[in-house]
C-alpha cells in the first residue's frame, strides 16, 4: 500500500518536475531572446518599422565635401515630421560629418562610409547616385528617392513638398530626346546595347519612386555587376548583409554600413564613357528608363531648378553655365518667378511639359540651384521654407 502511493508519488513528482523545468526553460528562453533583441536594437527597430510608419521620403545629397547651406535645411527639417524622411549623404571619402564640419545635427551619423571618390561630370558620378539609392532602399519606409547637390535649395516648406511627391505615382526624370547638333552624344558603339531610339538627356536632379530606384541599382545592362562567380553580386545579396532598417538619428548610418559590401564596379564602362561632349549623369538614368519602357510612368521633367547663364562668351558653351545666385539674385521677386513657373519647353521635341501631378496642375519646382550662402540665407529670412527659429538666423554663416 504504502509502496503504491509512493510510486505514485513519484510519477507525480516526476510530471511536476518536468512541468517546472519546462517552464524554467520557456523562461530562460524568452529572457534570453529579449536580451538578444536588446543588444540588436537594429533588428528590433526593424521590425517595427517594417510593420507601419509613414511612407518616408529619402533626401539624397551628393556633395563634394560639406554642405555649405546645412543651416536651411536644418530649418526646413525642424519644420519637418521626423518619421515623413530620411537623409543620407555621400561625400568624399574621409571627411566626416560632425560637429566641426556641420552645425545640423541632422547630418551627423547619415553618411555612407563606403563613398567613392567622384569627378565630377564622369561616371564615378553615377556610382555615387547607386550607392546613395542602394543605402536608401535598405529602409523599407523610403518610397521617393530624392537626389540633391550641395548647392540645392528647397523652395518650399516640408509638408508642401512631402504632400506633392507622395500625391504622385509618378518618378520626376527630366527627360528628352538629344538631338539638335547634339548628335555625337550618341555613340554608334553604344548599340546594341543602347539602342539610339532609347538614348535620352536630361537634368541629372531627379526624383525617383521605390520601384524605379531599385531598377537603377538592379541595372546590370548599361553597367553591368561583376561576374556571377563573384561572391557579392546581386541585390539579394546586398540585402542580407543589411536586413536592418535604421531608424533616423539613433542608430549612426556607419554602424550599417560597414556592413555592405561596396557596389560592384563596371569592369569597363564602355557604354557610357565620358565621350565628347558627353556627361554620363546627364543620360544614365533618363536613357535607363527609357530602355525599360517605363517612360510612361515618369513626369518627363526636372523639380529642381537650374538657371542657365545665357550670355556666356563661348558659343560651344553658350548656356552650359548654371548661374550661382547670390543675396540680391534671392529676392521675394525672384523667388516668386520660379514659383510660378508652370511649365516647361524642350527644344529638340517641339514639346511644352505643362506641369502636373496626379493630373493637377502643379507649380513646376520644387528646388532650386545653384544657391551661394547669402542667398540661402535671404530664402531663410523669407521665412521659403517655413517658421525660422532664432538660433537658425544664428547659426547661419555671416
Ligand atoms: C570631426 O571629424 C574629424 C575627422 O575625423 C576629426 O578630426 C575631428 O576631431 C572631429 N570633430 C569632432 C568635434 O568630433
Ligand atoms: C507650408 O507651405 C504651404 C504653401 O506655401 C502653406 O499653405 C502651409 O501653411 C505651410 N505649412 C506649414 C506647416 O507651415
Ligand atoms: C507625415 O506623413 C503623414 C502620413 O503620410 C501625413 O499625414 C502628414 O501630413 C505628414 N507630415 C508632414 C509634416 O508632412
Ligand atoms: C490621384 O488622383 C485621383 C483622383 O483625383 C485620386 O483618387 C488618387 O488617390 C490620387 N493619387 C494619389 C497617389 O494621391
Ligand atoms: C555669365 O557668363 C559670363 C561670361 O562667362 C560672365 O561674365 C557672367 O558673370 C556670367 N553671369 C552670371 C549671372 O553668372
Amino acid at each position: 500500500m504504502k509502496k503504491k502511493v509512493t510510486s505514485r508519488q513519484l510519477v507525480w513528482l516526476t510530471w511536476k518536475f518536468l512541468i517546472g523545468a519546462s517552464i524554467a526553460l520557456c523562461l530562460f528562453v524568452f529572457i534570453r531572446l529579449e536580451q538578444r533583441s536588446d543588444d540588436n536594437q537594429v533588428i528590433k527597430i526593424a521590425r517595427s518599422e517594417a510593420k507601419g510608419g509613414n511612407p518616408k521620403i529619402a533626401f539624397l545629397f551628393l556633395t563634394r565635401r560639406n554642405l555649405p547651406l546645412d543651416f536651411l535645411w536644418d530649418t526646413f527639417f525642424q519644420n519637418g515630421e521626423l518619421s515623413n524622411y530620411s537623409i543620407y549623404v555621400h561625400s568624399e571619402p574621409g571627411f566626416v560629418f560632425n560637429q566641426s564640419t556641420t552645425r545640423s545635427s541632422f547630418f551627423h551619423n547619415r553618411q555612407l562610409v563606403n563613398s567613392i571618390k567622384v569627378a565630377w561630370g564622369e561616371s564615378t558620378m553615377i556610382d555615387a547616385e547607386r550607392l546613395l539609392l542602394q543605402v536608401a532602399l535598405e529602409n523599407p519606409s523610403n518610397q521617393r528617392f530624392l537626389l540633391l547637390s550641395d548647392s540645392c535649395v528647397p523652395l518650399y516648406n516640408f509638408s508642401f513638398i512631402y504632400s506633392y511627391l507622395m500625391a504622385s505615382e509618378r518618378s520626376f526624370v527630366d527627360s528628352f530626346h538629344d538631338k539638335k547638333g547634339n548628335e555625337e552624344r550618341y555613340n554608334p558603339k553604344m548599340s546594341p546595347v543602347i539602342p539610339k531610339n532609347k538614348w535620352r538627356k536630361g537634368s541629372q536632379w531627379i526624383t525617383l519612386t521605390r520601384r524605379h530606384a531599385e531598377e537603377v541599382v538592379d541595372d546590370e545592362i548599361i553597367f553591368a555587376r561583376r561576374p556571377l562567380d563573384d561572391p557579392l553580386q546581386g541585390r539579394k545579396n546586398l540585402v542580407s548583409y543589411a536586413p536592418s532598417v535604421i531608424h533616423q538619428k539613433d542608430i549612426p548610418l556607419n554602424y550599417l554600413q560597414k556592413k555592405l559590401p561596396p557596389l560592384p564596379r563596371h569592369t569597363t564602362p564602355p557604354k557610357l564613357q565620358k565621350q565628347h561632349n558627353c556627361i554620363p549623369d546627364e543620360h544614365y538614368v533618363q536613357t535607363l528608363l527609357a530602355m525599360k519602357n517605363l517612360e510612361g510612368e515618369l513626369e518627363r521633367r526636372t523639380l529642381t531648378y537650374t538657371q542657365w547663364n545665357e550670355s556666356a562668351s563661348n558659343v560651344e558653351t553658350k548656356g552650359w553655365h548654371p548661374v550661382t545666385f547670390s543675396y540680391s539674385d534671392a529676392s521675394p521677386q525672384q523667388i516668386n518667378r520660379i514659383k510660378d513657373i508652370n511649365h516647361v519647353y524642350y527644344e529638340t521635341e517641339y514639346r511644352t511639359e505643362w506641369c502636373s501631378r496626379n493630373s493637377t496642375s502643379v507649380p513646376c519646382f520644387l528646388f532650386a540651384r545653384k544657391f551661394s550662402q547669402g542667398a540661402a540665407v535671404r530664402l531663410l529670412s523669407l521665412g521659403t521654407v517655413g517658421q525660422i527659429e532664432a538660433s537658425a538666423l544664428l547659426n547661419s554663416p555671416p
